[in-house]
């Protein structure tokens, strides 16, 4: 297909914003999060000028996973407010012309779900099967699947003397997918969320849904991404429920190949609308150097980080559609990981590394705070743990089997761990970023850094990072050329630029991207300077890309 014919939608032409309720705004003074905070800042995300928010999970739930752990996909998180706070963030938000996608965590429930307690409470229960029971092998664990929090993927159930699955925390047990009556409770409840009139689904580890039948030792990955029913299960969602809404569907595909998300995300809408793919963030680009597992602190480099990116853009090409993300709450800061967050270049690489992600083909997200050129957090010692990811490795890494020093750990921390996106929302300078009234503790503590960075701090300057995401935004939504544009990389043998065209019709835009601290030499313009669309120095010089500088033109 020729890009100039592609299809519209209007997914391919919104920018999301990814909403981590209990770090966004706190409006009843509890120090977490709430939905009422979130609608109270809906006109903040008006202003941005988003078209989407991206909720994640506000569903009731113990929290050992911060909501990924669901224990009544019907009912709203305690904490969070009520149904009716819900119902009133979105009428609130369609008003302002902003949708709402909600995340679906259906790989696994909470061990407090009630079809879990039927399950688990005997062998022959109804439920039983809608769960992974497996028995003891020569007294132990069915096979060596390890959990991606750390230990066995399998967790001993005393009374009915079996073991049950758990990818990831063992509050988290997997849901059988191959039991058709589990495929219904999911689909019935999907169902009764559109017709709430919600606007879409971000599909939590969605390529963990079917696992192989062998039940084979290895990897956990090999043996449960992809797997062999994943494609027929998401058709008859589509079938059944997705093709009767207008929806936007984005599904995490941890192990996600450029084939495979063809399949996923292809454009005859079989599926799902697009995917979230990993390389950039767990691919060699990010974890060659790790000391362990996704444990490391090397920076990316950006031939790496750029190969990854061009590859995926002319993979799906005209077959599929991508999803553009730098962050989200499962990784670190962007401008901390990927840029530069020293203070005299922590707005200019921010910007330039928006500049890289939005003018490439694909429907962009943002995370909170990402917008204000939000860095991450300090760990300095294992009381400041949070995450069970980070709780669960320090206790194995360091503690158990001292594969890591306590040192080299806390470094790794800081660089990769989750807790550096999950800090508070930095609103203003007033104690507790205003996050949440003084006279509380915010969960958990914020950086201390909201002091100079934070949002009205943003909004009352006109070079702010958050203006120049608006400008973005502004671009894509009035630019066909910047969400539909054919892409073509440029420069693809540069240690400092980042290069690409798009193009549309016999329109081009071009964009370069200085990943260094350094000047650099560019000769894209030479012949033809084109007019500038966007850039983070005001004027730009014919010839040089200054330190961080990013320039796009259209001719
Ligand atoms: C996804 C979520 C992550 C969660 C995990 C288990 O990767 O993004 O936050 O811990 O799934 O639900
Ligand atoms: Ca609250």
């Amino acid at each position: 297909m020729q890009s100039q014919d592609e299809a519209r939608a209007w997914w391919k032409e919104a920018v999301i914003y990814q909403i981590y309720p209990r770090s966004f705004a706190d409006s009843n003074g509890d120090g977490i999060g709430d939905l009422n905070g979130i609608t109270a800042h809906l006109p903040y995300l008006a202003k941005l000028g988003i078209d989407v928010i991206w909720l994640s999970p506000v569903y009731a739930s113990p929290n050992d996973d911060n909501g990924y752990d669901i224990s009544d996909y019907r009912a709203i998180m305690d904490e969070f407010g009520t149904m009716e706070d819900f119902d009133y963030l979105l009428t609130a938000a369609h008003r302002l012309g902003i949708k709402i996608v909600m995340d679906l965590v259906v790989n696994h429930t909470s061990d407090e779900h009630a079809w879990f307690v039927e399950s688990r409470s005997s062998a022959t229960n109804d439920k039983r099967d809608w769960y992974i029971w497996r028995d003891p092998v020569d007294g132990r664990e069915p096979n060596d699947w390890q959990s991606v929090f750390s230990g066995p993927a399998w967790e001993l159930d005393e009374a009915t003397g079996q073991y049950y699955l758990h990818c990831f925390s063992r509050k988290q047990p997997d849901l059988n997918w191959d039991n058709p009556a589990v495929r219904d409770a999911v689909f019935d409840m999907m169902t009764w969320w559109c017709e709430k009139g919600i606007d879409g689904f971000r599909m939590d580890v969605i390529s963990m849904i079917s696992k192989d039948p062998s039940f084979a030792n290895g990897p956990l990955g090999t043996h449960v991404c992809n797997g062999p029913h994943v494609h027929e299960y998401l058709q008859e969602m589509r079938t059944r429920v997705l093709s009767r809404f207008d929806l936007l569907t984005v599904g995490e595909t941890g192990g996600v190949t450029i084939d495979e998300a063809k399949r996923y995300a292809n454009a005859d809408g079989s599926e799902l609308n697009m995917v979230f793919e990993f390389d950039h963030v767990d691919g060699d680009a990010t974890t060659s150097g790790n000391l362990y597992d996704k444990w490391g602190y090397a920076k990316p480099q950006l031939p790496a980080v750029r190969g990854i990116f061009n590859r995926w853009q002319l993979g799906l090409e005209g077959v599929a559609w991508n999803s553009l993300y730098w962050d989200n709450h499962d990784q670190p800061r962007v401008v901390s990981r990927f840029g530069d967050d020293r203070p005299e270049w922590r707005v200019l690489s921010a910007k330039m590394l928006a500049t890289c992600l939005h003018m490439m083909k694909g429907t962009p997200y943002i995370y909170q705070g990402e917008e204000l050129g939000m860095t991450n957090k300090h760990f300095s010692g294992p009381e400041e743990l949070v995450d069970v990811e980070e709780v669960n490795a320090w206790h194995e890494l360091v503690e158990e089997k001292g594969i890591l020093s306590a040192e080299e750990l806390l470094l790794c921390f800081d660089a990769v761990a989750r807790d550096n996106a999950r800090t508070p929302m930095q609103w203003d300078a007033s104690p507790n970023a205003g996050f949440c009234t003084e006279d509380v503790e915010p969960w958990p503590a914020v950086n201390q850094n909201y002091h100079q960075i934070n949002a009205a701090a943003c909004l009352a300057d006109p070079d702010s990072v958050f203006y120049y995401y608006q400008e973005l935004i502004e671009l894509r939504h009035r630019n066909p050329i910047v969400v539909y544009g054919s892409f073509h990389p440029l420069l693809e043998d540069s240690d400092s630029i980042w290069a690409y065209e798009r193009h549309l019709g016999d329109r081009v835009l071009t964009v370069a991207c200085n990943w260094t601290d350094r000047e650099q030499r560019c000769d894209l313009w030479d012949e033809n300077p084109g007019t500038r669309l966007i850039g983070n120095y005001t004027t730009h010089e014919d010839g040089i890309l200054l330190p961080y500088e990013a320039y796009v033109t259209v001719r």
